[in-house]
């Protein structure tokens, strides 16, 4: 993809000064999602480098899911959802991760996955990271490879991600 493709998704990119607290800024993607150009090429951008090089897309609940289907669509592949919990009605592995305040957990289907697959984690923004590192570590439980972590962009908040630290990541935009 082009810089001016990526210049036109960073366009669509909404900061919100002050939500969903004082002193944090959100990212909106919905004027994103509703662009259809510009979210053709983000999905595109997020493909790129792994394509011919990932077996399965595992998209984080729920933004992560928005990216990931379109993405697994466009490489040809399955998704698998990884699920907030008590969502999946299957048997489940599950992985705990720390919020700003309190705990969240994503689960995943024990038999998502076969042994021989490379697993592209989609999610939409990467902050701390802590989300991301469960999902990379909850494929890892199911036997599957992890074949790398994509996402638009990953907030400026950490110099780096521990949790990441083995896992190719790919970031369509600069960090902000
Ligand atoms: C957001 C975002 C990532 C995560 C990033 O999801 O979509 O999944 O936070 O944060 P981290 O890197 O600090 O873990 P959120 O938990 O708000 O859920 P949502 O997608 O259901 O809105």
């Amino acid at each position: 993809t082009s810089p001016d493709a990526n210049a036109a998704v960073l366009s669509t990119i909404r900061d919100v000064p002050g939500f969903p607290d004082p002193g944090i800024t959100f990212k909106d993607i919905t004027p994103l999602l509703a662009d259809p150009v510009a979210f053709a090429a983000a999905v595109a951008a997020m493909a790129e480098p792994f394509a011919g090089r990932t077996d399965k897309v595992a998209g984080i609940e729920a933004r992560g899911f928005l990216f990931g289907v379109s993405l697994a669509a466009r490489l040809g592949l399955g998704f698998v959802p990884l699920r907030k919990a008590g969502k999946l009605p299957g048997r489940t592995l599950a992985e705990s991760y720390a919020l700003e305040y309190g705990e969240a957990t994503l689960e995943v289907h024990q038999d998502a996955f076969q042994p021989t697959d490379r697993v592209l984690v989609v999610d939409d923004i990467l902050a701390t990271g802590g989300t991301a590192a469960a999902a990379v570590r909850l494929v890892r439980r199911t036997g599957a490879s992890v074949a790398g972590f994509t996402a638009l962009l990953a907030l400026d908040l950490l110099p780096e991600w521990p949790g990441l630290a083995d896992v190719t990541t790919h970031f369509v935009l600069p960090r902000s």
